[in-house]
């Protein structure tokens, strides 16, 4: 959730504003641009316009530039921020894009960089300058986070390619990115400050935190992030929002963040400790213009970081070249302003291409014309109220009481329409002749009895049909079954469960009367397939993350197989809950996992997953040739540590290509499809990594006999580790494992590396 800083104001509680003194801390000129620390490199423009600007500024007017205020004599007006990742929220006229977890799931950079593109042109039409978005983080130590539909998965390697890509497609579209939430915000149990409870505070150690959480930021930095949103949960004991080692330190120095630092709701607390931990734009009740005058004199503001705050607010509207004056005003939430386009064609092509295919026995998929089928459960059809369900930030119900094809809280969608699974079901067993019924309530039980048949005369109906109203004989009846199911949750609550026990029953009670029967599942993480999975009357089994406006028919494209399913898993399906941790329920959180989260854990305890990650079935079937290994720049190994300037996205060096390596794939199957060609690396001992790390992906389309090539460009950040000791990123010697495949456990080849 986000709101402006005025808005903001109301919310916070004026015993909490001076309840502290936070000193200055040492690191605080660390991170004032002015201290030369950063090469801004192509942002250097920027900063020339945004400090000519603020030179002609009172102390008052740059006041109010970070306290979102206009200052009418320079000229500058306030800028106008909106959540989130999946579009301008609440907007009438906008697409409902399905969440970004779902995007994750196609591993395409392509559709990756499209969808991200056409909900950056829609904040942009809207007048919004700043998209709090993308969201990398919650980043999913735990599948309980109540947050992850609105992730880029649970590899910061992938997460980071996402995050990079969604920053690159905001700022050309024209906004700033907002990216958010910096940094270690994993849970929504305890994570905020309301009175006098404090939010939990995270302690992670300092590789994991460079490693895993750090990361994806680094993509994003280098992409051109304007802004980030810091979190409402403290680390190391200090809010996130005031803290300078984050901020000033990690933030702005070592990763060269050039932008502004903006809060999560309620995450600013105090004056000094904020504006001299690193936030940039805060709430005008905490930031007076008197106190923030009168701290300047008592020394406990500098002018220079005051200055610092003023241009950082201002820069990246200059980077976005939101100065030339073509941007439309800013509409309200139900103007007739239609930005849609033709995005509702990605969001089903998006849709389609993200849904990971678990099961397929029997041939059961993709369907033909089937005579008769019947699907069940409240998931297949419309909620009775709407696609538009109610904002809540207080714990959800764990299951949605409809087709669920988005987020809630600030990852919420907004539909103009939806098309369920039901409708579009429908349409097409109109089109091909196909006997079409349904029970769309996970429970049902027709109370009314079966009429009796009187002798020697047909069955009387119980209803315009032969079959008598209820699952086991619709079950029965239909050449094919399919179950929709779903789990739900959203910012403010946590999830209670990784699978349901309503659900669990309807499937396994269908596919008692029913040997072909199809689940299909929603869900905004982790939803965990042990109760049935091995049912040998389970034939199939679809899933899919919230997949937005156009859902029916992405799910029917691909049952159908106008779309052959190419998405992978973004996280691992375990057999057992107790494989991953829980929410923590102290208030200091430590992440003990460190880097093992998701399949590193698996993999470095051995633990047999139900689906690895990386999974994900297609109709067709890939082979692959021996891989190639180069090392393309064997001169800029020659140093352990990066020692390039730093730069934005931190040393410059980090983002060069050294080594290259490339498969050659081919369609051996039957129909025409896409591969995701993963490659993963095992490292030397020296650098600690877990067993194997993604390093590298692509999707690559292949018709039937087809063969493409995939060439994987090695970064030296791709070989490097966090060197905990020189606090810098450093290549080991030695051998390093390139295995390249389907999944992170369907390794077909590899080859080595040696540095
Ligand atoms: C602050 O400075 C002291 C002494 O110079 C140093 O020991 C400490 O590590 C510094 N703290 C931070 C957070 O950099
Ligand atoms: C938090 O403290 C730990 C242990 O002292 C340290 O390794 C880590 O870098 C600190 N994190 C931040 C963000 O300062
Ligand atoms: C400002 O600094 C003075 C001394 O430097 C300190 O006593 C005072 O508490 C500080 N005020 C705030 C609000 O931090
Ligand atoms: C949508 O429209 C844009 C701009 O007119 C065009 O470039 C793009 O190919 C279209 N996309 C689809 C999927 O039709
Ligand atoms: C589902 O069916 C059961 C049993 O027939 C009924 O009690 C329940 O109210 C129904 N639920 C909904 C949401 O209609
Ligand atoms: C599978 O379906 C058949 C009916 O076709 C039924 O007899 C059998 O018990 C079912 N098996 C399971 C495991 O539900
Ligand atoms: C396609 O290649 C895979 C992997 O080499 C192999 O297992 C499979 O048998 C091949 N399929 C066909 C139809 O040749």
């Amino acid at each position: 959730m986000k709101h402006s800083a005025q808005a903001l104001v109301g919310l916070l509680l004026p015993s909490l504003i001076f309840a502290r003194v936070y000193p200055r801390s040492n690191t605080t000129e660390l991170g004032l641009l002015a201290t030369g620390n950063v090469d801004l490199g192509d942002w250097a423009d920027a900063y020339a316009k945004a400090q000519s600007l603020v030179a002609k500024m009172t102390n008052e007017e740059k006041i109010s530039v970070i306290t979102a205020g206009s200052v009418e004599s320079a000229g500058w007006k306030a800028l106008n921020f909106k959540d989130s990742a999946q579009g301008p929220q609440g907007y009438e006229y906008a697409t409902g894009f399905g969440m970004t977890s779902a995007l994750a799931q196609t591993w395409d950079k392509a559709a990756i960089y499209e969808q991200f593109k056409a909900i950056g042109d829609e904040f942009y039409g809207k007048g919004f300058q700043v998209a709090n978005g993308p969201s990398t983080q919650p980043f999913g130590r735990t599948p309980y986070s109540g947050r992850l539909a609105e992730g880029l998965g649970q590899d910061a390697y992938l997460n980071g390619v996402a995050t990079g890509l969604g920053t690159k497609a905001f700022v050309d579209a024209g906004v700033i990115s907002g990216g958010k939430h910096f940094l270690l915000n994993e849970q929504e149990t305890n994570r905020a400050l309301r009175g006098d409870k404090q939010p939990y505070s995270a302690v992670v150690d300092d590789k994991a935190l460079h490693e895993t959480y750090l990361w994806p930021f680094y993509d994003a930095i280098k992409a051109g992030m304007g802004s980030v949103m810091c979190a409402m949960n403290k680390v190391n004991g200090s809010l996130s929002c005031e803290n300078s080692d984050l901020l000033n330190k990690l933030l702005k120095t070592e990763l060269g963040f050039p932008g502004q630092v903006q809060p999560d709701v309620s995450a600013q607390a105090t004056p000094f400790g904020s504006a001299n931990g690193g936030l940039d734009y805060g709430s005008s009740r905490i930031w007076g213009t008197q106190t923030l005058i009168q701290g300047i004199a008592s020394g406990n503001l500098s002018q220079a970081r005051l200055d610092d705050m003023a241009i950082r607010n201002i820069i990246p509207y200059y980077k976005s070249n939101l100065a030339n004056g073509k941007q439309p005003p800013l509409a309200q939430q139900t103007d007739y302003v239609d930005v849609r386009a033709n995005h509702s064609k990605i969001v089903r092509s998006v849709g389609a291409a993200s849904i990971v295919l678990l099961k397929n026995i029997n041939n059961a998929l993709p369907l033909s014309k089937p005579r008769t089928m019947a699907i069940f459960g409240n998931s297949a059809g419309p909620a009775t109220a709407g696609p538009n369900y109610q904002f809540t930030v207080d714990g959800s119900p764990s299951t949605y009481n409809g087709h669920l094809a988005g987020g809630a809280g600030s990852g919420m969608t907004s539909f103009p329409y939806l098309i369920t699974p039901q409708h579009a079901l429908t349409s097409r067993a109109a089109e091909d002749g196909t006997m079409i019924r349904w029970i769309l309530n996970n429970t049902y039980t027709n109370t009314i009895p079966s009429l009796p048949t009187p002798p020697g005369l047909p069955p009387l109906l119980s209803g315009g049909t032969a079959l008598h109203l209820d699952i086991p004989p619709y079950a029965t009846g239909a050449e094919v079954c399919l179950v929709f199911i779903n789990a739900f949750a959203g910012e403010g609550g946590d999830r209670t469960e990784l699978r349901n026990t309503e659900q669990d029953a309807l499937i396994t009670t269908v596919a008692s009367h029913c040997p072909n029967t199809i689940v299909v599942i929603n869900t905004i993480g982790t939803r965990l397939v042990e109760s049935w999975i091995e049912n040998p009357n389970v034939t199939a089994v679809l899933y899919g993350m919230p997949l937005g406006q156009e859902s029916g028919n992405s799910i029917v494209d691909v049952l159908y197989g106008a779309v052959n399913p190419s998405g992978r898993l973004t996280h691992t399906l375990a057999k057992n809950e107790g494989d991953y941790p829980g929410i923590c329920t102290e208030l200091v959180c430590n992440f003990v996992e460190g880097n093992l989260v998701d399949y590193k854990y698996f993999d470095s305890a051995n633990v047999e997953p139900r689906f690895e990650f990386g999974f994900g079935l297609s109709y067709t079937t890939f082979s692959y040739s021996e891989v190639t290994i180069t090392t393309t720049k064997p001169e800029a190994l020659a140093s352990k540590y990066a020692t390039g300037k730093v730069g934005v996205g931190g040393r410059t060096d980090l983002w060069d290509e050294v080594a290259s390596a490339s498969v050659t794939v081919t369609n051996n199957g039957t129909v025409d499809g896409a591969e995701v060609v993963q490659l993963y690396i095992s490292y030397p001992e020296e650098a600690a990594q877990p067993v194997r790390v993604l390093r590298g992906f692509e999707k690559i389309t292949l018709p039937v006999g087809g063969q493409g090539s995939v060439d994987f460009g090695l970064k030296r950040r791709d070989l490097s580790f966090w060197d905990v000791e020189a606090q810098e990123w450093a290549v080991a010697k030695g051998t390093y494992m390139l295995s390249v495949g389907a999944s992170s456990r369907d390794l077909r080849v590899s080859g080595t590396l040696v540095v």
